[in-house]
């Protein structure tokens, strides 16, 4: 097992559901985090609660600029980056003929360009060092089309491509890339507060799963010996019909 012990992860929509839990769990396992995401307040809260050192950096992750600072300041901070978790996204389903195209287009720009402009900010450092591990949150949906989320569905096949092809372009220098494609999380993507408990009927009659199990899920992704690269994990509530 590759230990987690004082390393450097960024996780970005670490101000809740998912990435929350993702921040937790590294921290749990003695990582070191750089939380992201627009709401300061949240990611406060979130890091208040981490037992190892952290840093918050409130921002839009469709911005390059942005993409850029966290990535310097990581570095700056800390040394260096070795884990990214690629994980901020939106949500919009909905009949395509009434598409709002402004919300097509901030979807696109968090869940596509961000998703893949924190990775090109951090990959040049990760192959200096000869090492690294990066995991985007896709999604079931980025694995078939589902046609009552088209655009969502769009946008997670974009980052199943992108996780495919950079991965080659990575063999040999030693840094892994894959994706967790999960299926229903019972958390604010639908409305659910975690926190208050909301879920437990759903994760009774299993057709939705936790942030913290996906969180484990890329625990056990992150903690494969360095031989092994996990590209694409699947993790679906038992009863989804999908
Ligand atoms: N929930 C599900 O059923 C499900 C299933 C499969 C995949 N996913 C994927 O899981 C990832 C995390 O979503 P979630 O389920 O944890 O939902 P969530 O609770 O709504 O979390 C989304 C996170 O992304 C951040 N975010 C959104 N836009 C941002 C932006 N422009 N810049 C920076 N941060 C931004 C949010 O923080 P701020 O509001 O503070 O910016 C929040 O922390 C997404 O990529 C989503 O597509 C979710």
């Amino acid at each position: 097992m590759d230990s987690l012990v004082d390393k450097i992860a960024v996780v970005t929509g670490a101000s809740s559901g998912i990435g929350r839990s993702y921040a937790r769990a590294l921290a749990d396992a003695d990582a070191n985090v750089v939380l992201v995401g627009r709401n300061a307040e949240r990611l406060e809260s979130v890091a208040a609660g981490l037992p190892t050192e952290t840093l918050t950096l409130a921002g839009d992750v469709a911005s390059a600029e942005f993409d850029h600072d966290v990535i310097a300041a990581t570095i700056e901070r800390f040394g260096r980056i070795d884990i990214l978790l690629s994980n901020a996204g939106l949500y919009v389903p909905g009949d395509f003929a009434e598409a709002d195209l402004g919300a097509v287009r901030e979807l696109l720009s968090v869940n596509v360009f961000g998703a893949m402009a924190i990775v090109r900010e951090a990959l040049p450092h990760m192959l200096a060092a000869g090492s690294g591990d990066i995991l985007m949150t896709s999604s079931v949906s980025g694995h078939q089309a589902i046609h009552w989320e088209p655009v969502y569905s769009a946008s997670k096949h974009a980052i199943q491509s992108f996780t495919h092809g950079v991965r080659r372009q990575l063999v040999g220098t030693g840094v892994r890339l894959g994706e967790i494609a999960p299926g229903v999380v019972l958390n604010e993507l639908w409305g659910i507060d975690e926190e208050a408990d909301d879920s437990t009927p759903r994760l009774e009659d299993a057709t939705g799963i936790r942030s913290d199990d996906v969180a484990e899920a890329v625990l056990f992704m992150l903690t494969r010996p360095r031989h092994v690269n996990i590209r694409d994990l699947v993790i679906l509530p038992t009863s989804q019909q999908i």
